[in-house]
């Protein structure tokens, strides 16, 4: 039994998340989370809203609630979709919680210790008509690299490259789009980060299993000319957490707040400490090495955008501090999902939200299609059709129909009770074989946190069920040879409970449907699948269940088409 460490990127707390982010960390993370604990691990997953910075303060300004307010009521909000899409995190966190506060000023404190911070008075944006100076995303332009015109003040959504405000070309106000700008003096503090570039170049090469995706972003911006320059972490506003050094006043830094990419990833620890306190655990053992955390493996999950800061900024904060802070492992990072021929956008209020999504149909059938197509090796797109399709056959043809046609057919020839007599011939050990094969691939591919396949692998798993029980043709051989058919329909309701078993990291209602109604808490996992299959011994008692996917008709996929093909409203 391993210890695993999994944390989901941050939610920004500014309003209700679509399916494109939900699918970019939080969702895979819980696949994984469910996985990692159905194998017998000890798992700590965690998440939090990031709730700092601009983002923040210009949602809230949009309500025209108090910043804090806004925060807090959200975060419920937030919690209560994740709780019902099912994401079943060990703690969900709030970035602003005094645990933060603590943690990110005493980084900052030992940053500038060991040299690693600088003071810098620098020229900054302000804005004459707002009256106010405008940081991050309070103010857009064209990328200095790749010439995107809507690029934020803090970074380029289009070519991920972290940005300065002052290097936008053509720069306005995101508050009023004013271009009445002017440059002023401010202090600030540097994290030295090209000071850390040797220590982040040897702790990546260390890393030779992360993907692709993740090690080439990167080495991209660690040996890209400026790639680590040294990056502000203070900003002049007011919601945040303050400018301290650990609990001593910063001089000249009164009135700034962290930079909330600064405090956002020490929200990953904090959280813990949070979680700690609200069930008596202890939280070093995940987190520091000195104390137990050594053994622990730490999986982060998170959209490719967000890499350059999980695999430079807030390793730079880590290693900066000179403590020893457990380090991420393995970084599992998304493409992006796009939406029936554009991107989801939340400031566009375009695709689907986890809230509309929730008022049309149960998690299950988003979580299925999510994940079966999540956007791994490329970027996906969501199109209604091929939700429809996928739905009604892998989950309603395929699971659904395998559940209810075995449960049936036994209740209406032996009764609802797994009938006894007959023995498994060639026909069963040849599908024995053929799930041990698939059932070790769907492991390996679990494991090595191959989405996409694993969904494969356990669609696989199911068609072959479905294969059996249409080759075996219980209602047929019934007629000659009963006691073959009862052995045919205890294999099947057997497989309900494998069914379950295998697939409740994808689908956890549906399978806590399927446990429930083959009336078993017995969800161990079928490292002997032979044996597995006799968990459900005959006179076991069932219940035959409800439907457990309904299709999606045409009409249903037209009118959530043209309902969604608008903005949110
Ligand atoms: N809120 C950020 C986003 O949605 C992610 C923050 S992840 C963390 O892009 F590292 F800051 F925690
Ligand atoms: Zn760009």
């Amino acid at each position: 039994m391993a210890r695993i460490l999994i944390t989901s990127a941050l939610p920004y707390i500014n309003g209700i998340k679509h399916l494109g982010n939900l699918v970019g960390s939080q969702l895979p993370a819980d696949l994984f989370a469910r996985y990692m604990r159905a194998r017998g691990h000890e798992v700590l997953f965690l998440c939090a809203t990031d709730e700092h910075g601009t983002p923040a303060e210009l949602a809230a300004a949009k309500t025209g609630q108090p910043v804090a307010e806004y925060c807090a009521e959200l975060h419920e909000v937030q919690a209560e979709i994740a709780r019902r899409f099912g994401l079943s995190f060990d703690h969900f966190g709030r970035s602003s919680s005094p645990q933060n506060h603590r943690l990110t000023q005493h980084f900052a404190g030992k940053l500038a210790e060991n040299g690693l911070i600088r003071e810098v008075t620098e020229k900054q944006v302000y804005s004459n008509a707002d009256g106010r100076f405008l940081p991050d995303r309070y103010i857009e332009g064209t990328c200095p690299n790749c010439g995107y015109e809507r690029a934020r003040g803090d970074q380029c959504e289009n070519c991920t490259k972290q940005l300065e405000p002052t290097d936008l070309i053509e720069p306005r106000s995101a508050v009023s789009g004013s271009t009445d700008l002017e440059v002023r003096e401010t202090k600030h503090l540097y994290l030295c980060q090209s000071a850390l570039r040797d220590d982040l170049d040897q702790w990546i090469d260390s890393k030779s299993d992360w993907p692709v995706l993740t090690t080439s972003i990167a080495k991209k911006w660690l040996h890209d000319g400026d790639g680590l320059q040294d990056r502000g972490i203070t900003r002049d506003l007011d919601w945040g957490i303050p400018v301290k050094k650990g609990d001593q006043d910063w001089p000249g830094m009164q009135g700034k707040v962290f930079y909330v990419w600064f405090d956002a990833p020490i929200e990953y620890i904090a959280c813990a400490a949070e979680w700690a306190e609200a069930t008596g655990n202890d939280w070093e053992r995940w987190w520091r090495t000195d104390k137990g955390a050594d053994d622990v493996r730490y999986v982060q999950f998170m959209g490719k955008d967000n890499v350059p800061f999980h695999t430079l900024s807030f390793p730079a904060t880590i290693l900066g501090s000179r403590e020893p802070w457990k380090m991420v492992d393995h970084l599992k990072s998304f493409n992006y999902l796009n939406y029936d021929g554009g991107q989801f956008s939340t400031s566009q209020g375009r695709g689907v939200f986890m809230d509309q999504a929730l008022d049309i149909l149960p998690a299950d059938y988003w979580r299925w299609w999510l994940l079966s197509h999540a956007p791994e090796s490329s970027d996906s797109e969501f199109t209604w059709e091929n939700f429809q399709q996928s739905v009604n056959k892998d989950l309603a043809d395929v699971l659904g129909n395998f559940v209810s046609r075995i449960t049936k057919f036994c209740r209406s020839k032996f009764g609802e009770t797994v009938p006894a007599g007959g023995e498994f011939g060639p026909d069963e050990t040849a599908l024995i074989e053929t799930l041990t094969g698939r059932i070790r691939a769907y492991e390996g591919h679990m494991q090595a946190m191959e989405v996409r396949k694993s969904a494969q692998e356990l669609r696989a798993i199911w068609v072959a069920g479905n294969e059996y029980l249409q080759s075996a043709a219980p209602w047929a051989t019934f007629k000659t040879e009963p006691e073959r058919a009862a052995a045919q329909v205890r294999l099947g309701l057997n497989l309900i409970r494998l069914y379950a078993v295998l697939g409740a990291p994808f689908v956890p209602e549906a399978a806590a449907r399927m446990l429930s109604a083959m009336n078993t808490l017995d969800t161990s996992w079928p490292d002997d699948v032979a044996a597995a299959l006799t968990a459900l011994p005959a006179g076991h008692e069932f219940t035959v269940p409800e439907v457990l996917f309904a299709k999606i008709s045409d009409e249903q996929r037209e009118d959530w088409e043209s309902r969604f093909a608008g903005q949110r409203g």
